[in-house]
């Protein structure tokens, strides 16, 4: 079920009323739980039902966490999973859903042979941030040591979602809250030019862009039920868009910023994303041709009302500016230009073989000196 109204609560209600779901295993941030609303909400929604809750500890959703989170799903056997919070809540609960064998976790995600073949019970996602999309997603994003891995399955994709705009516009984390948005923009428009991308996930990131680009500067400064519920909205689709076409290089060479550096999921992205953008412009002629690259471009221009490359890059510096997100690596981390060697090295090229245009090391190192 996808709840996607402005107002929820009644049908939610109903949804949790199901007599199917008597045990109910809450997953929720450690801090925005309680300070966010989502705690007095879980309260209401689930008077007279047998709860556990688990509150994530770590930033990122990581292997041992993980692990740790399916020993108590085993043991309290729930019917129903929620997961309360940002992207990484989401994506610890959505994988502790799918995977149980413990044992085998880490060396079959290494070598990528781990087959999710069912889940353990339902999984209602509600996010507390406007910009993963991850309540849609059918992948999830896990982190063994500074390693990243996306996990894959139709499994992984929660039964139900439900957007709740008031935990949203309660969440005080000024910074997550910009990041995410960040990464609702990057997502939608990346998956335009994703070469997995099709009619349907561009009519979905257009969506998504439509409702960032009308409301992510008055969501910034008032955040409003309503501007709090159009961000929600741009980031479901921008989840929907994502989930056919995947990303492409920004999203890409971004992890390793967060695994080394802690760097805020959405703000890692926004480090390279004008470089690739203008990467894959200028190197239009040598696009993998699995669609007409420049017709892409004019139709992003088109859709943003904008002209050009140049203009294209001018509205990101807008909205980092309006975010509070810093161009440069050394304002992000002072450590980080030091390091940069390590960023590339940790970026996995064949994860790249969505961007239209092929990437290698030393390009990936172009752009990043940029940012210096
Ligand atoms: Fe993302």
């Amino acid at each position: 079920m996808e709840l996607i109204n402005r107002h929820n609560l009644k049908d939610l209600k109903e949804l949790f009323n199901s007599k199917y779901y008597e045990k109910i295993l809450i997953v929720g941030g450690n801090q925005s739980f309680y300070k966010s609303g989502a705690a007095k909400l879980i309260r209401k929604l689930t008077k007279n039902k047998k709860t556990f809750l688990y509150l994530k500890k770590k930033k990122i959703p990581e292997i041992y966490e993980l692990i740790k989170l399916i020993k108590e799903i085993k043991k309290f056997k729930p019917n129903l999973i929620v997961s309360i919070g940002g992207g990484a809540v989401m994506d610890l609960a959505k994988i502790s859903n799918c995977m149980t064998d413990i044992d085998e976790i880490i060396p079959k995600v290494k070598n990528n042979s781990y087959k999710i073949s069912k889940k353990f019970c339902d999984i209602i996602a509600i996010p507390m941030t406007a910009g993963s999309g991850a309540e849609v997603t059918t992948n999830a994003v896990l982190y063994i040591g500074k390693e990243k891995f996306s996990i894959e399955s139709s499994f992984i994709k929660p039964n139900h979602m439900a957007l709740f705009p008031h935990l949203v516009i309660n969440n005080k984390k000024k910074k997550i809250i910009h990041s995410s948005a960040f990464d609702c923009f990057a997502q939608a428009v990346e998956s335009m030019f994703s070469l997995k991308s099709n009619e349907k996930s561009i009519e979905y990131s257009k969506k998504s862009l439509d409702l960032f680009d009308n409301n992510y500067k008055s969501f910034v400064k008032n955040k409003s039920f309503e501007k709090g519920y159009l961000l929600s909205l741009a980031s479901y689709y921008s989840g929907k868009a994502i989930s056919i076409s995947k990303t492409i290089a920004p999203h890409a060479v971004s992890y390793p910023f967060t695994s080394f550096f802690g760097v805020n999921h959405g703000y890692a992205v926004s480090i390279t994303f004008d470089g690739f953008l203008k990467y894959n412009y200028e190197n239009i002629s040598k696009s993998k041709k699995k669609y007409d690259l420049n017709n892409r471009y004019e139709m992003l221009f088109k859709f943003l009302k904008i002209k050009n490359i140049e203009e294209l890059s001018n509205k990101i510096s807008e909205i980092k500016k309006e975010l509070s997100l810093e161009s440069q690596i050394s304002k992000i981390n002072k450590n980080i230009p030091k390091k940069i060697d390590l960023i590339v090295d940790n970026v996995n090229v064949q994860r790249m073989t969505n961007n239209p245009v092929e990437v290698k090391k030393k390009d990936i190192l172009n752009i990043l000196k940029k940012t210096m």
